[in-house]
């Protein structure tokens, strides 16, 4: 294979069929020497770390009209950012987004910076991010190297040996082929390519603009690669979280310890989450409810199993941890996912519970007439 003639192949196929992204420049302008703004691209890449760009979009524009500058974005507060990203999953990733905000404001002026070495000194930027933002923000000749570059790599070049021992091999290939020129489109050619064409399953080889370079596809071996080393099966733990509703509707909720799963979110509270039973450890000493469903969540590491118990307490209710939040300004949207699945089992018991004690009369009451008088005949 003719490296140089593949990366031209390849980007001309992007100049036809780059994806449109809110954070992008076309092809034409970039061609043009145009640049995008590398806050854009920077919040982009961080927000696209280990999730798909349908997810990320709605977030993107979210965080840009609120937070126009890495200046705004710095200013923020941290509770406003933390809930802005909530539903994004990963969130020490806001974390370092902020501390990475106040740096760019305190030690660069505000300035974003595009070099790969300077890149690499921010919080939350690590090799690839660097090699992307550094391409894509200032056309410079990185080696970026993420999932979809390894697969598309390991397919060209036919090779069966499991990620991740074969990175190193990933990597010189991808050096090899990356361009001199253009290389932020190149860059993002090869995401399109391994988002739209090169997928992990069924890839559309008969449309592809490296049909006629890739040894996978001449040995027909390109759905069976990249071949992975299996990791460990991840272990199961158990949780308690408590929906605790005082009697004017409000909920209380707690923020969790910086450090930690959900650093810095709004949750329910609750006790440890542990390999073996669940500990209860309510937040109030109160008559709790089991809610009759439990909520599963899978992070990184590990599923999670959380049991929901409910509990109405009365006004004047002192918590041991955890603030009341009045029932508008709470939304499962605005919460982690595996929290926001919890809010929605407590509220869903709370309801049942409250249908159980006052239940509705068996038919509707015109509202003029008297309630119709419950019999026990059925
Ligand atoms: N995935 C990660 N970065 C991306 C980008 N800049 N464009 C499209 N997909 C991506």
């Amino acid at each position: 294979m003719r490296e140089a003639s593949a990366a031209s192949r390849l980007i001309s196929w992007y100049d036809d069929h780059a994806r449109v992204l809110p954070w992008r420049i076309p092809p034409d302008r970039s061609r043009a020497g145009e640049r995008p703004d590398p806050y854009h691209i920077w919040l982009s890449e961080v927000m696209l770390q280990q999730t798909t760009v349908a997810a990320v979009t709605p977030y993107f524009l979210t965080f840009t009209r609120t937070w126009p500058t890495v200046q705004a974005l710095a200013g923020a507060a941290d509770a406003d950012v933390m809930a802005a990203w909530a539903g994004l999953g990963y969130y020490a990733r806001a974390r370092n987004l902020l501390k990475c905000a106040r740096q760019v404001r305190d030690q660069h002026g505000g300035r974003f910076p595009t070099s790969e070495v300077e890149l690499l000194t921010l919080p939350g930027i690590g090799p690839y991010t660097a090699a992307a933002i550094a391409a894509i923000a200032s056309g410079a000749r990185t080696v970026v190297v993420d999932g979809n570059v390894e697969r598309v790599m390991l397919r060209l070049h036919n090779c069966a040996d499991p990620l991740p021992g074969s990175k190193p091999k990933v990597r010189s290939w991808a050096d090899a082929i990356t361009p001199d020129q253009r290389a932020g489109d190149y860059a993002q050619a090869v995401m399109d390519l391994g988002a739209t064409i090169c997928t992990p399953r069924a890839p559309a080889c008969g449309i592809c603009p490296w049909l006629d370079d890739c040894a996978s596809r001449k040995a027909g071996t390109a759905a069976s690669l990249p071949r992975k080393t299996p990791k460990e099966a991840k272990p199961q733990r158990y949780g308690i979280a408590y929906l605790a509703r005082r009697a004017d509707g409000a909920l209380l909720l707690e923020t969790r310890p910086e450090k930690g799963l959900l650093g810095g979110m709004l949750g329910l509270p609750g006790g440890p989450w542990t390999e073996t039973t669940a500990t209860e450890r309510p937040p109030v000493l109160a008559r709790w409810w089991a809610a009759s469903v439990e909520v599963r969540h899978t992070f990184t590491h590990f599923h999670l199993v959380l049991g929901v118990r409910v509990a109405d307490v009365p006004m004047g209710t002192i918590p041991d941890v955890g603030v009341f939040h009045a029932a508008q300004d709470v939304s499962a949207e605005n919460l982690p996912t595996v929290m926001g699945k919890a809010l929605r089992a407590g509220l869903h018991a709370l309801e049942a519970r409250t249908e159980q004690q006052n239940p509705a009369p068996d038919r509707p009451v015109p509202s003029r007439a008297r309630p119709a008088r419950r019999t026990a005949t059925r």
